[in-house]
């Protein structure tokens, strides 16, 4: 039997850095461990997450439940991968629909402890979180294009809560943080150290 791939999971507010650290991790694990190494990221380029990333929804848990469909169904592409001993590095999974859709002012578009049903209900669980945490000052906010027009300081405002809401979430299930300030360099040498700590 094949090992199994690892399933890499990397969050973050916007701009933290996420495709930056997925392109020169998947390079690594490939030149220099030798894997096979699949990176893809959500909202997909399926139906659903085409769906998501072109048509505005009106309604704020419509799209919750959407991007929750997205991520049914790539998660059972991922899982196939996985098992056949490809490792997969995937750019947003569900904790940032926790993080984003519990993030508005006016409370959680859907009771939290649903979105976290049925987020449980569709995903596998990652062998590795990583969360890239950074001020969405420092990060020079390539900010939230999502829901209503916002002023640039409620859209500041916005990616603050989404990062605190990170936080927590990371802290109660235990992922990595990493401080996305670092370079590059760094970030990769951290996240390299955090997979090899779990293979
Ligand atoms: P998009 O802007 O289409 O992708 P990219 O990160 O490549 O620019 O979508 C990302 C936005 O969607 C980002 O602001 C976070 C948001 N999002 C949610 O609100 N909930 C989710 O479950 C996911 C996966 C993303």
């Amino acid at each position: 039997m094949t090992d199994k791939g690892l399933f890499i999971v990397l969050e973050g507010i916007d701009g933290s850095g996420k495709t930056t650290l997925a392109r020169s991790l998947k390079s690594q694990l490939e030149s220099v461990r030798g894997w096979e190494v699949r990176l893809t990221a959500e909202p997909t380029k399926g139906p659903v997450g085409s769906l998501l990333r072109e048509e505005r929804i009106d309604s704020p848990r419509a799209e919750a439940m959407l991007f929750i469909a997205d991520r049914a169904c790539h998660t059972e592409e991922m899982r196939a991968l996985v098992e056949k001993g490809i490792t997969v590095i995937c750019d947003r999974y569900y904790a940032s629909t926790l993080a984003y859709q519990s993030a508005s002012t006016s409370g959680p578009v859907l009771d939290y402890r649903l979105l976290e049903e049925m987020n449980d209900a569709v995903t596998m669980e990652p062998d590795i979180t990583i969360l890239l945490d950074i001020d969405p000052e420092v990060s020079g906010g390539r900010v939230d294009s999502r829901g209503e027009q916002k002023s640039k300081f409620e859209r500041l405002e916005f990616q603050r809560r989404v990062r605190d809401k990170y936080l927590r979430i990371a802290k109660e299930r235990g992922s990595s943080v990493l401080d996305a300030s670092k370079s590059p360099e760094d970030l990769c040498s951290e996240a390299m150290k955090l997979i090899d700590q779990r293979r």
